[in-house]
């Protein structure tokens, strides 16, 4: 399910030292919820009102005329362009020389940003909209929901058009190629007398050319098929949205739609005020920037953060049962006590009553769920599940993770370990080498471990680099190497792999499999010695729309490649032939600017005096300085970079974001389907087992890959047997305090941009 959601949830217990980075879930540029947001079109508008500049014309104008928006600031040319954060993009070598399975074009993020930088000082930049939309779109090029910057421009209003917002894309039969058709047009109910009029042109283009061109400016996704799947709504993506009519970014003054028919449709789109933002005093681009932009001017601090800037959640309150159904799907055998993501079914019907399915549309909490309480209650939830399915006979499972854009990786762990209980879970993972890594991994590790801070700004500072979802990747003892040796000093983790010419620390995983007082992943600690396997692999098949992301790659991952376990795709373009099964993002973990940031803080206040004034005038001292978060949308969510590459036991060389996962079958959505989840369901069963020649679109059937191979950098991982961590060895090596292995269960985040952090 796409929605805000806060971006980094704590747990309320300041000694369980987990950042629990929040996974917020991609989102291609869909609207603000229509209740916090107000609509504003010329004609309801009143001239007098200030309001009345935020129509089309005035954005657009804002859009294209120098002398409605200032010309770009070179201080901003300068210090925002700064590469600091974007140099921890773990991709940036496979982005401009991908391999030949990566299905878009290539893109250079630095240099495409001194490109950038030299025209703004050049003064070649029509407006300072111009400005930040050639970051954001420089940005988007790289495709990477774990990759996104934000800038102040975009806080006031985005963009919409209603004439587009019900569009759907549907097969008739699962089979031929859909058509692009108003939701709620009567002629597309399965009982009806005439054909239903499909959409064939947008603005007078060809409808899927002009949708996939501005998805290949626009989305996050790294595939064309999930880019496409990311613009319609369905039961586990009610908010999907065309760019047209749902955009950070102006699209045009109206939308046309010609159908099949040769009738033509036209509307005014409109821009939509973000809420909070205060249009009042304000007559020219001049004001709109500096109530907007300038972070130095006393309108801009006075502006209210906008409609995304959502507090984070802190402790339930009290939410009493949830409701028995989760809105848009059947009755469930079990669900979770209230985030809506996680459920269980059994399905009805000849031929598919041995059919369980859980459906998994996020590894993360929504609402006034706190982390803990989601991961536990995801445990239960799973374990209920299970116990149901074995104690009713099912024998074989489907799991939709259909809209699954990742979020907590140990809930992906722990759907593993409960499935799987028997079976390694394997990982590997690198992050890019940047100079300012390196400072902060070894200021961090030579902080001794009986370090008595003396200031304020000390103690604070040493709580930062404690909570920080950073430093758990980088702290001897907080890490193993992917065959299960910890790695205990510094140097080891760093010890530089280069990988596409380019320097990157040593392979890493993150144990989660220590006992802890607040959660066990199933099989260690109290949870050691769990129930069987209720299903083997061969009866067990992943449903997906190619969006599947971050923790959801990390779980499907496990269960292509270790159980040869069988995956259905479900929609896409309107070709036949095969579709990717996992296609969102497939880093290992997102690092929010915010975070990098208050890091390099901390270890800038925690290095010896010294060297202070030498790292303030480096790189660390960019990042700490942050003119990049001051310049976002909202400093906490300004931007995001993918911090960690993941990578197949196959292949050490390329992180899995660039290799190419086919399903082994694909059908697309009818009309039926987009409400019933229990048709896909069953599809799926009839595509995967009863008849996959009839049901599987043609030329969509890939055998699964029985003789995958092991690199030899990760054979040892493999064999590797379990329970080999044992805490006290982790423990040992902490260097600043006790506390620091707690990080158990670390938290990684996944899933692309959300509402905050779209690109
Ligand atoms: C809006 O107000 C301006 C002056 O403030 C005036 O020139 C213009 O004609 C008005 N437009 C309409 C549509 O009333
Ligand atoms: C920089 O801009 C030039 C001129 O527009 C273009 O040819 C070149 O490809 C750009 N380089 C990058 C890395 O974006
Ligand atoms: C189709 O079925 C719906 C209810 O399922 C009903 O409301 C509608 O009248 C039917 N239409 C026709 C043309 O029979
Ligand atoms: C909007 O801005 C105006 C001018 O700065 C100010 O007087 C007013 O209080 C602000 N309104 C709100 C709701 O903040
Ligand atoms: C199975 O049928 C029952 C009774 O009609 C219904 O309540 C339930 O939602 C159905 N379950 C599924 C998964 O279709
Ligand atoms: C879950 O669904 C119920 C309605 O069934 C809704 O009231 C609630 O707000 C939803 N919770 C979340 C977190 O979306
Ligand atoms: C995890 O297991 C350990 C060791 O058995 C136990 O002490 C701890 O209480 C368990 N944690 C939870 C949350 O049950
Ligand atoms: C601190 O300064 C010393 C002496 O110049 C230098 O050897 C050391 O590398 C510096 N440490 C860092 C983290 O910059
Ligand atoms: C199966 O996977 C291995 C990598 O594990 C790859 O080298 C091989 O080409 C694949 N075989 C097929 C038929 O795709
Ligand atoms: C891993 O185990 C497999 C069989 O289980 C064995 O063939 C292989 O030699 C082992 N590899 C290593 C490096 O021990
Ligand atoms: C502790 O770690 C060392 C080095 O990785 C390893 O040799 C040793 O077996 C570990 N001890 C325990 C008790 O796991």
């Amino acid at each position: 399910m796409r929605r805000e959601g806060p971006v980094i949830a704590e747990l309320s217990n300041p000694f369980t030292r987990i950042a629990w980075c929040l996974l917020t879930i991609t989102i291609a540029f869909v609207s603000a919820a229509p209740t916090s947001s107000q609509q504003f079109t010329p004609t309801t508008t009143p001239n007098s009102s200030a309001c009345a500049r935020i129509s089309p014309a005035t954005a657009s104008l804002l859009a294209a005329s120098p002398s409605a928006s200032p010309t770009v600031p070179a201080s901003l040319a300068i210090e925002c362009l700064q590469s600091a954060f974007v140099e921890w993009q773990s991709t940036l070598a496979w982005l401009k020389d991908p391999p030949a399975s990566y299905m878009l074009p290539p893109v250079d993020i630095q240099g495409g940003l001194d490109n950038i930088s030299a025209t703004a000082t050049a003064g070649g930049f029509a407006s300072e909209y111009d400005f930040q939309l050639a970051i954001v779109q420089l940005i988007t090029a790289a495709h990477d929901g774990h990759f996104s910057y934000r800038p102040d421009i975009f806080k006031a209003f985005r963009f919409g058009s209603d004439l587009a917002s019900d569009i759907i894309s549907v097969s008739k039969d699962g089979l031929e190629v859909p058509k692009l058709y108003h939701k709620d047009i009567a002629d597309l109910a399965s009982n009806a007398t005439k054909a239903p009029i499909a959409i064939t042109e947008i603005n007078g283009r060809d409808a899927v050319t002009f949708i996939s061109d501005l998805n290949s400016k626009f989305s996050v996704y790294q595939d064309p098929d999930s880019q496409w799947n990311t613009q319609f709504a369905t039961y586990a993506n009610p908010d999907g949205a065309l760019v047209v009519a749902a955009s950070i970014a102006y699209q045009g003054s109206s939308v046309t739609l010609t159908y099949e028919d040769g009738q033509q449709k036209s509307e005014d789109t409109f821009a939509r005020l973000s809420s909070g933002a205060n249009f009042s005093g304000i007559n020219s681009g001049e004001d709109f920037y500096n109530r907007f932009c300038n972070p130095e001017s006393e309108a801009s601090a006075a502006a209210p953060a906008s409609s995304t800037t959502t507090p984070a959640a802190t402790s339930s309150a009290a939410p009493g049962l949830p409701e028995p159904t989760i809105s848009g799907y059947p009755i469930p055998v079990v669900r979770d006590s209230g985030s809506n993501t996680t459920s269980g079914y059994f399905l009805n019907g000849t031929g598919y009553d041995d059919v369980a399915v859980l459906s998994v549309s996020s590894f993360a909490p929504s609402g006034n769920i706190n982390s803990l309480e989601y991961l536990t209650n995801f445990q239960d939830t799973v374990e209920s599940f299970l116990s149901q399915s074995s104690e009713a006979g099912k024998k074989r499972l489907v799991i939709d993770v259909t809209a699954n854009g990742g979020g907590f990786v140990v809930a992906g762990y722990e759907l593993f370990a409960q499935l799987f209980p028997d079976v390694e879970q394997f990982g590997a993972s690198n992050l890019r080498l940047s100079d300012s890594l390196v400072d902060i991994a070894r200021i961090s590790a030579s902080i001794p471990a009986n370090f008595q801070p003396t200031t304020v700004n000390e103690q604070l500072a040493l709580q930062i680099l404690a909570q920080n979802s950073i430093t758990t990747n980088l702290i001897p003892g907080g890490v193993e190497s992917p065959d299960g040796e910890m790695l205990t000093t510094v140097n080891e983790i760093i010890s530089p792999v280069t990988l596409k010419n380019d320097r990157f620390t040593a392979y890493q995983n993150t144990p989660l499999d220590m006992p802890a007082s607040d959660f066990n992943l199933t099989g260690t600690g109290s949870r050691s010695n769990p129930p069987a396997a209720v299903f083997s692999p061969e009866n067990v098949v992943i449903l997906t729309d190619g969006t599947c992301g971050s923790t959801c790659t990390l779980f499907s991952y496990l269960l292509l490649f270790q159980l040869n376990v069988k995956t259905v795709a479900v929609g896409g373009r309107p070709q036949t032939g095969p579709m990717q099964s996992i296609a969102g993002v497939e880093g290992a973990q997102v690092f929010q600017f915010s975070e990098v940031s208050s890091l390099a803080n901390a270890v800038i206040e925690l290095a010896p005096q010294a060297n202070q004034t030498a790292l303030l005038a480096g790189q660390l001292g960019i990042l700490a300085d942050g003119y990049a978060l001051k310049r976002g949308i909202n400093p906490e969510s300004a931007g995001a970079i993918n911090g960690k590459n993941a990578f197949s036991p196959s292949d050490s060389q390329t992180p899995l974001q660039f290799l190419y996962e086919p399903a082994n079958c694909r059908f697309f959505y009818t009309a039926d389907m987009l409400s019933k989840p229990e048709l896909v369901w069953q599809r799926t069963v009839d595509a995967t087992w009863t008849d996959p020649q009839s049901f599987c679109v043609q030329g969509s059937q890939m055998a699964v890959n029985q003789t995958k191979t092991v690199d030899p950098l990760f054979q040892l991982s493999l064999n590797r047997t379990k329970a080999a961590n044992n805490p006290e060895n982790a423990s040992a090596a902490t260097t600043i305090t006790p506390s620091y292995w707690l990080i158990s269960v670390s938290l990684v985040l996944v899933g692309g941009a959300s509402l905050l952090s779209c690109l």
